[in-house]
């Protein structure tokens, strides 16, 4: 076996996918259990060549992807892996730092820190915040719940109706109480609830179904008064404060606790990078620092572990430092502009087609809309659309009504695609 031969094999496997990604069907063309009527029960006794593995990649895998890397992906947050991270990634695999503490990883703690740091100065986050990498914003939300709980000492966790199920999922493995806070009409959460007896506010800049932005400023000074914690989940949304024009919906998020922004949702990082930055960095250290006697060192020197769940510890900045020097902050924004332009250019079609319509504000790069007619009309639309493999797109509801969502997040989505996803749902 030849790793570099192997190599050069892999990367060649990697060029060719990508090179006809637009050809593949977007949402897989496989039945629930068809791939796993193909894999062998068990693994081999002997052990056989890589291209092996590189061929059945061909024959079994490749059908049974649905493929995030397509132009014509416009479900859920449509995202984007750039090839520097890509590529990242094989290296950071070569290195397999494990880094539990600064001497296990000196490289990978300073790294993330850094780089984690030149992500806040993109997005224009005040000076002096902590922040790392967790996998995803669910464990960047899971932690702040954690720490908010730690400071307060109280149990109740208050989010929007619309805010992500992982901050449900936090409470629920916590234990706290969720409380769920209606809406007013621009879809932001209301702020006239009682916080007194509350640990975490968790305010939404763009929440999955909409992209609707929750009133940050005005949730943020009710929590400090109320001395609970301000979480604020900008999984998708935070990476576009890179573009000044998009930093209207950073409003006062300045004065969180703690807030997510997920690169691998806007920033074109392979999952997983997911961003968590605390303006309590000691208080959230109180709340994750155990350090057992094997993992003592004579060094004074930042053990990222003591942030988060985790002790093990992956060089995820790497991707993220690649990412950012291939592209640099311009050539992201660019991306981002673009994807923009595009969600508000299908926004206008379906705003002038009295066929259809706009549901929710447009924000970001996501449109959500409907045609008139039941939600089984609307539903057999996006399943026949899906099902025919040039385009995927997702749905939510909204006041109990079906309505579809067309979400742009990948680098080579173009017009024409756009124009396509249109042609699609009008046949
Ligand atoms: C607003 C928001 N928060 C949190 C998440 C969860 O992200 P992850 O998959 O990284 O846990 C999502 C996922 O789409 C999201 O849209």
């Amino acid at each position: 076996m030849s790793f570099r031969e192997d190599g050069y094999a892999a990367v060649d496997w990697a060029a060719r996918y990508l090179d006809r990604i637009g050809e593949l069907p977007v949402l897989a063309q496989v039945k629930p259990g068809e791939l796993s009527g193909k894999l062998p029960l068990a693994a081999p006794e002997q052990g056989e060549p890589f291209a092996n593995v590189l061929r059945d990649l061909d024959d079994l895998i490749v059908p049974a992807l649905t493929n995030w890397q397509h132009p014509r992906f416009f479900a859920y947050f449509a995202v984007t892996a750039a090839e520097p991270g890509i590529l990242a990634e094989l290296l950071a695999a070569t290195m397999n730092q494990v880094a539990i503490l600064w001497r296990a990883s000196p490289a990978s703690t300073e790294l993330e820190l850094r780089v984690v740091d030149w992500v806040r100065r993109l997005l224009v986050l005040p000076e002096g915040w902590h922040g790392h990498i967790e996998d995803t914003a669910s464990t960047s939300t899971l932690a702040a719940l954690i720490a908010a709980r730690h400071v307060t000492g109280r149990n109740v966790v208050v989010c929007s109706e619309h805010a992500h199920s992982s901050v449900d999922k936090g409470a629920r493995m916590l234990g706290m109480e969720l409380r769920k806070v209606p809406v007013g009409d621009d879809l932001g959460m209301r702020t006239d609830v009682p916080l007194d007896d509350v640990a975490a506010v968790v305010a939404t800049v763009g929440t999955t179904s909409f992209a609707s932005v929750d009133p940050v400023r005005a949730l943020a000074e009710r929590a400090r008064s109320a001395g609970a914690w301000l979480h604020v989940d900008a999984a998708y949304a935070g990476s576009a404060w890179i573009c000044e024009e998009e930093r209207w919906s950073q409003d006062g998020v300045e004065l969180a606790d703690s807030l997510v922004v997920n690169p691998h949702k806007w920033l074109m990082l392979p999952m997983d990078c997911s961003l968590l930055w605390t303006s309590r960095p000691e208080q959230f250290r109180e709340a994750f620092s155990l350090v057992p006697e094997y993992l003592r060192t004579p060094e004074d020197a930042f053990a990222l572990s003591e942030y988060g769940p985790a002790l093990g510890r992956r060089f995820r900045s790497l991707k993220l430092w690649a990412v950012l020097r291939c592209f640099g902050a311009e050539g992201l924004r660019a991306i981002q502009r673009e994807h923009i332009r595009l969600a508000k250019l299908f926004a206008g079609w379906v705003d002038e087609n009295p066929a259809w319509e706009l549901v929710a504000p447009q924000r970001f790069s996501l449109v959500v809309f409907r045609r008139h007619g039941t939600d089984e009309e609307n539903e057999a639309i996006v399943e026949r659309a899906n099902a025919g493999g040039e385009i995927f797109l997702s749905h939510t509801k909204l006041d109990g009504r079906y309505v579809l969502r067309l979400a742009i997040g990948n680098a080579r989505t173009t017009e024409d695609d756009v124009r396509r996803a249109w042609e699609v749902l009008n046949r």
